[in-house]
């Protein structure tokens, strides 16, 4: 029975035209030579793409992408990539070792940076030229998402454009007025766990702490518990924590959404146009991505507390439709 007071008809779904894709990181195919620079002194990394390519290179990303794009850098040590701009937001999430996040203040033009541990994240907006460097003594993983699909090739530096493909842009994006890096950064430990934004989370095998890195996720109690690190930008994302055998329950969203598990193992499940159970386990880094009119929801199949990062591809996310009725605990 469907939540009969739910309003998601706020976003229209721009997206039903892939099934429910599941994405196994063991079978992703990285490519070391997406972009004119890669094989310059320090910009070696491979790239594995979730979501999106890069056009003119052949297609490894198992969805071409509409809401977001998403993928890993795999950096050397001293390795990562020079100063280039995107149309979109882009995040960058540490999934391994260490990393320098670098860019270039628009006024000033000074050379600004952090440096980025497990789980941390910086958003960053178009206008900015950035880069990355894996700054430990071990192979490190960068994952990104970039806040709108169809891939775009780079804006890059004034000083990186020799060799640059045909007819790729040289005009900065944005809007002349970026937002500052330095106010866009998350860090894991400082993102607290919030048990209280949905009101199923009350029941016991709903019980799940989400850290809400940047946006709003929907849920009926929105304003309980700390507040999302960032607020709402081109997609909301998260890390989810639950113990074992519990998660979230059948439920849709107008939007794609993406499960990735960081820790332990995870069984996504979802329901096809028959009404019909599948289910999918994912090991870290595995990925199922769900587009919108699909009930879908997920669990913890390890034997400890895990970690899954989910992503949402719009922002302003109205309440989840559940498959099952919860207006009872709407009282709690
Ligand atoms: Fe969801």
């Amino acid at each position: 029975m469907r939540n009969s007071d739910s309003s998601n008809a706020a976003i229209p779904p721009k997206t039903r035209v892939a099934a429910v894709t599941v994405i196994r990181f063991a079978e992703m195919i990285p490519n070391w030579s997406d972009y004119h620079e890669s094989g310059g002194e320090g910009n070696h990394r491979a790239i594995y793409r979730y979501i999106g390519d890069v056009p003119g290179t052949p297609s490894r990303a198992a969805l071409p992408g509409w809401d977001f794009c998403s993928g890993i850098a795999m950096a050397p040590p001293g390795n990562g990539a020079p100063l280039h701009d995107h149309r979109d937001e882009e995040v960058f999430m540490v999934w391994e070792g260490e990393f320098e996040i670098f860019w270039e203040d628009p006024e000033s033009k000074d050379r600004k940076s952090v440096v980025l541990g497990l789980y941390d994240a910086i958003r960053i907006h178009p206008g900015i030229m950035r880069g990355f460097k894996n700054v430990g003594d071990t192979e490190g993983f960068l994952y990104f998402i970039h806040g709108q699909g169809a891939y775009e090739y780079p804006v890059y530096h004034e000083s990186l454009r020799e060799g640059l493909p045909e007819g790729v842009r040289t005009e900065p994006h944005g809007n002349g007025r970026p937002v500052d890096p330095a106010t866009q950064i998350v860090r894991y430990e400082e993102c607290e766990m919030n048990f209280q934004v949905y009101h199923e989370t009350g029941l016991p095998e709903g019980v799940r702490g989400i850290r809400r890195y940047a946006g709003a996720v929907g849920g009926e109690r929105e304003g309980a518990g700390p507040p999302p690190s960032l607020e709402d930008g081109e997609v909301a994302f998260v890390i989810n924590e639950n113990r074992c055998g519990s998660g979230a329950p059948l439920h849709d969203h107008p939007f794609e959404e993406m499960f990735i598990p960081l820790e332990g193992r995870w069984a996504v499940f979802w329901l096809d146009a028959r009404g019909e159970y599948h289910q999918a386990i994912l090991d870290p880094w595995d990925a199922c991505w769900v587009p919108p009119g699909v009930q879908r929801g997920f669990r913890n199949a390890g034997r400890e507390w895990g970690k899954l990062h989910v992503i949402q591809g719009q922002p302003g996310a109205p309440p989840p439709e559940y498959h099952r009725d919860y207006s009872e605990l709407k009282e709690i």
